[in-house]
């Protein structure tokens, strides 16, 4: 007797269903992993998503849970697993994957451990979406960001850090509520180092076109009476801060995950702030990955904007990427 789908259908094409054409993969299923993945979703990003982790149960919870949400969102196949396979397919592979920092912990203190993991992830990834576009999350994510282009074999334009996207929203953000205006309306960038020696850009910060450093030349210097400069300390303690207060980050990278993955989906050509390969950038000798304002399409990262930057950020450029060669030198098998 035919079923109650067969009496409900007719099929009119017979064979496989559509591929995903917008599919997004999410490695670590954490605080931020879970994080990336909400956000894509409620920007209804992505046709297919799909989560993997280690942790059988945990995955098993957080698809199960997102599933029952299925009715609110716009995304019509959320899978996960352990095996990589339900990641074949991927436009965009986001990888949070990794231990995070313990209160007080450096980013950089992270590496080792997280190699380790990312040996075992970055290969399963490209043996299953051998065209996707990598965006790496973990932290020490400038490090990660050079370990996954060199453990993935992909393009360098394919394989992008989060980078100071994260420190420069959070920048914005600070500046602007001091200002009284909404963040999106303060125009500021910080570069370099996603981390201790991240550099801004104090030449180039401006609202509305006006330069704030022609208002007052000594801003974000030791002699700034006003003493802006302490905006940049919180934007490098904030991470710190939040940690101390509920144990994580995780809102605020998960946001801003979703807005680089709408520029890689959409092919907006929209310009962020995130980690690439900067080798012959600004004198930059050592093969790292730190960030640069990068111009971000369906193809990766098309292009990196030339900023008029001063000597002084200039040499903190140099200096962040001093720190991150300083550590990638000594990294063996990648
Ligand atoms: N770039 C940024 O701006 C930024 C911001 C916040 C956090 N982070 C980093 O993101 C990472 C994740 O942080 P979190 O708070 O979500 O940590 P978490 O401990 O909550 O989650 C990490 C997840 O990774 C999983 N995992 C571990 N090894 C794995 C493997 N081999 N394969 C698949 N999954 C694996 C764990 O099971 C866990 O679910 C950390 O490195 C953290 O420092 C980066």
């Amino acid at each position: 007797m035919a079923s109650i789908l067969q009496k409900l259908m007719t099929p009119l094409v017979s064979g496989n269903p559509e591929p995903p054409r917008n599919k997004v993969t999410v490695v670590g299923v954490g605080q931020v992993g879970m994080a990336c993945a909400v956000s894509i979703l409620l920007r209804e990003l992505a046709d297919e998503l799909a989560l993997v982790d280690v942790m059988e149960d945990k995955l098993k919870g957080e698809i199960m849970d997102l599933q029952h949400g299925s009715l609110f969102l716009k995304t019509p196949k959320i899978v996960a697993g352990k095996d990589y396979s339900v990641t074949a397919n991927s436009r965009i592979v986001v990888v949070t994957a990794g231990v995070r920092q313990q209160e007080g912990e450096s980013r950089l203190n992270l590496v080792q451990r997280n190699v380790n993991i990312f040996k075992r992830i970055i290969p399963q990834i490209i043996k299953h979406s051998p065209h996707c576009i990598i965006i790496v999350v973990s932290n020490p994510v400038d490090v990660l960001t050079y370990v996954t282009w060199k453990l993935s074999g992909l393009p360098k334009h394919r394989v992008i850090g989060s980078g100071t996207n994260l420190d420069s929203a959070r920048f914005r953000y600070l500046m602007a509520d001091k200002l009284g205006i909404h963040t999106s309306s303060f125009n500021g960038w910080i570069l370099g180092e996603h981390g201790d020696t991240s550099v801004p850009v104090w030449s180039g910060a401006n609202v509305a076109g006006v330069n704030l450093q022609t208002l007052n030349p000594d801003i974000g210097t030791d002699a700034d009476r006003e003493n802006w400069r302490e905006m940049h300390k919180q934007v490098v303690d904030s991470a710190y801060e939040v940690i101390t207060l509920k144990g994580y980050t995780n809102w605020a990278i998960g946001l801003s995950v979703a807005d680089l993955t709408e520029s890689l989906i959409r092919n907006m050509n929209r310009i962020h702030p995130v980690s690439t390969m900067v080798k012959g950038m600004y004198g930059v000798k050592d093969e790292v990955y730190l960030s640069l304002p990068c111009v971000l399409n369906a193809g990766g990262v098309a292009s990196v904007i030339n900023m008029t930057l001063t000597d002084n950020e200039i040499g903190q450029l140099k200096q962040s990427a001093d720190t991150l060669w300083g550590i990638q030198k000594d990294l063996t098998d990648v």
